[in-house]
């Protein structure tokens, strides 16, 4: 999705190249047109598929949506334009002047003056029907179409910004994008993180993030899984203990949502009113609070002494599941919860050993985050040579020259879209969906 903006300067700079048959009409979205100030009669151009259709005695009103905003703008026309191709879902090109409205729901409205139906739409045979509220799981039916829907728009809207905002938060302090490769002249194989490459460049410039889709061959169907995600890495050269990397985390989490928050509040609010009821307070609880640091050894004693049975056992030595971490948010206030050092046996060769015993434990860290688990997943490396030898060359070389300590983390995008939207499957915050035995595109 690119910004409505960047379109009407593209258009505006083509109407300036000379043109011998008319002159063009402005051609506005409808986020544009919303928000002209003082809409005086001024001609202009909407194109986009309508929403609703309501006739009245001599008038005809219509509302369209072109995907720039939640609310839709409304075209008023003579009844004369009537006609049953104007249907719920057509798409439609709208001439007319935007003038000031009456009516207190919206600032202005399209007086039209020429309406011409670009595509029809069956209504009969078009899944989504007029006014009603479909659930996710009917709309996961139609993946090609579900974009057109009010709830689908606004979670892709707020995604769209997420990912600007996560761009921005990583520019000011100078740290580089790494571009993902997506042309080899050898086998290769899709990256399950960009992590390796990430520490590669590392090695030149302090502060580097990447920001792409990675594939795991994940067997799971689970609300959380996807064979094909998107993923925020970022790595820090120079950066010695797990608090740094925490602040960094938390930084990343609460700046890209209040940014979220503050440029799309009517996409989100349509999301925390219909879909997670309760989700905006819970929003605001996590990001007024700092967020809890415990250790997995504490974990393991809080699972231990839980009331409740777990599928699994809580063990000092075993994998957290989904049940633990729930618990740990719960037990934790709801508050995002940090939890560090965990045994070396269940963790990657690249984590950084703590030399402790008689637990041995690497200085890993996860951030579990209330209603998703695990949202995060980071380390300090480990960037001494004789710990690593046995293992890959490159990877050694790295520690052979020059090297520095650092860490790095990765979250999972759509998680983070789960996490503040309150959407409870992973296969909704993402356009297409894919997953074991499941690729319908
Ligand atoms: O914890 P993970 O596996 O960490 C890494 O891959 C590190 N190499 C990252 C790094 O340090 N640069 O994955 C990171 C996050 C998880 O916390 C989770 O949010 C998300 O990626 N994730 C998934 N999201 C959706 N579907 C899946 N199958 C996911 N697997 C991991
Ligand atoms: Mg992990």
């Amino acid at each position: 999705m690119f910004g409505a903006r960047c379109l009407l300067r593209a258009l505006r700079s083509c109407s300036s190249a000379p043109c011998p048959r008319h002159k063009p009409t402005a051609k506005l979205s409808v986020r544009d047109a919303l928000g002209a100030q003082n809409a005086s009669g001024e001609l202009v151009k909407v194109q986009g598929w309508i929403r609703s259709v309501r006739s009245q005695k001599e008038v005809l009103f219509l509302h369209v949506n072109d995907g720039s905003s939640l609310e839709s703008l409304q075209v008023v026309a003579d009844s004369s334009f009537d006609s049953r191709e104007l249907a719920f879902g057509s798409s439609v090109e709208v001439q007319g002047q935007l003038v000031k409205s009456l009516s207190k729901r919206q600032n202005v409205e399209l007086k039209a003056e020429k309406i011409e139906v670009v595509g029809n739409c069956d209504a009969k045979a078009f899944p989504f029907k007029y006014k009603e509220r479909h659930p996710l799981e009917y709309l996961r039916q139609y993946p090609h179409l579900r974009c057109r829907t009010n709830v689908l728009g606004s979670i892709l809207r707020v995604r769209s910004e997420a990912t600007a905002a996560i761009h921005s938060f990583f520019k000011p302090s100078s740290k580089i994008k790494v571009p993902e490769e997506n042309f080899f002249n050898v086998p290769v194989f899709l990256t399950v993180s960009g992590q390796l490459h990430l520490e590669v460049m590392s090695g030149a410039f302090t502060q580097v993030f990447t920001f792409g889709p990675t594939f795991r061959a994940e067997n799971s169907q689970s609300r959380r899984h996807l064979a094909e995600f998107y993923m925020v890495e970022a790595e820090i050269s120079f950066l010695e203990s797990l608090q740094d990397l925490m602040q960094v985390m938390e930084g990343l989490f609460k700046t890209t949502t209040m940014t979220v928050l503050s440029n799309c509040p009517e996409d989100v609010e349509l999301c925390h009113k219909f879909i997670a009821p309760g989700q905006k307070d819970r929003l605001e609880h996590m990001l007024k609070n700092n967020f809890l640091i415990i250790s997995y050894t504490e974990a393991v004693e809080i699972l231990k002494q839980a009331s409740q049975n777990f599928t699994f056992t809580p063990e000092w030595g075993a994998d957290l599941h989904t049940e633990h971490e729930k618990y740990l948010v719960k037990h934790c206030g709801d508050i995002p919860v940090f939890v560090i050092n965990y045994p070396l046996a269940l963790k990657p060769f690249y984590m950084r050993d703590n030399e402790d015993s008689p637990q041995h434990t690497v200085a890993a860290v996860d951030l579990l985050v209330p209603g998703v688990g695990e949202l995060f997943g980071g380390s300090l490396r480990e960037e001494r040579y004789h710990f690593l030898e046995q293992q890959l060359a490159r990877y050694l070389d790295l520690r052979r020259f020059g090297s520095v300590p650092h860490g790095g983390f990765g979250m999972g995008f759509e998680r983070y879209l789960q996490c503040i939207l309150g959407i409870d499957n992973i296969k909704d915050v993402i356009p297409f969906p894919r997953f074991t035995h499941s690729c319908l595109l």
